[in-house]
């Protein structure tokens, strides 16, 4: 049944139709305060920057973004799986195609914010220290109510040194 679930799904760059539900998957987990509320606009300006995991309907099933700090330094975001999707390797799917982007930009040094390194950990991430990315800090960090008692762990992974590796 897994395998079935996820031989139908779909990953590709996100396209305007897909909106709607990256907005209402990640506002899903916004809700909980796991993730930050994303309006529609906000996607829409961005969306050459989502990836999506798509069933045979088209539904979104999976989600996640690459937002650029710099020519070589982007944030690996908004991952987010529906939650009868879970741990069926969609999530992983999801951060290779972020990384595919990350690499068709050139860019070397990926980073994430989560509340599940371990997560990150088994897509080949490190804890890292949040102190690297002042940018971060100060697009997003300050402007979040959790800023102080911050409970995210950074991860970090260099891309393309790891594409060399695997190559
Ligand atoms: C975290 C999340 C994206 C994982 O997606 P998923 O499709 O279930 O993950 P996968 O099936 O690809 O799992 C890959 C690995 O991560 C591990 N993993 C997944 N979710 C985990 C969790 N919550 N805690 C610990 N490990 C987790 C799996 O056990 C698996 O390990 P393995 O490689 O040793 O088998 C998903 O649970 C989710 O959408 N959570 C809510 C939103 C969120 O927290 N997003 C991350 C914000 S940066």
């Amino acid at each position: 049944m897994m395998s079935d679930i996820v031989g139908a799904v779909t990953v590709r760059p996100a396209r305007d139709a897909d909106i709607a539900g990256i907005v209402a998957l990640v506002n899903s987990y916004a809700a909980e305060a796991i993730m930050l509320y994303r309006s529609p606009e906000s996607v829409r300006m961005t969306l050459h920057d989502f990836v999506v995991a798509v069933d045979s309907t088209g539904a979104i099933m999976a989600c996640g973004a690459l937002k650029e700090y710099s020519p070589s330094l982007a944030e690996v975001a908004s991952v987010a799986v529906a939650r009868d999707a879970h741990g069926l390797g969609l999530g992983t799917a999801i951060v290779a195609e972020v990384e595919r982007l990350a690499c068709k930009r050139g860019i070397d040094e990926l980073f994430a914010l989560t509340l599940t390194p371990k997560f990150f950990e088994s897509a080949g991430y490190v804890i890292g220290d949040r102190a690297m990315y002042p940018e971060k800090i100060r697009r997003d960090c300050l402007k979040c109510p959790r800023r102080i008692r911050c409970n995210e762990y950074c991860v970090v992974r260099q891309v393309q040194e790891a594409i060399a590796v695997a190559a």
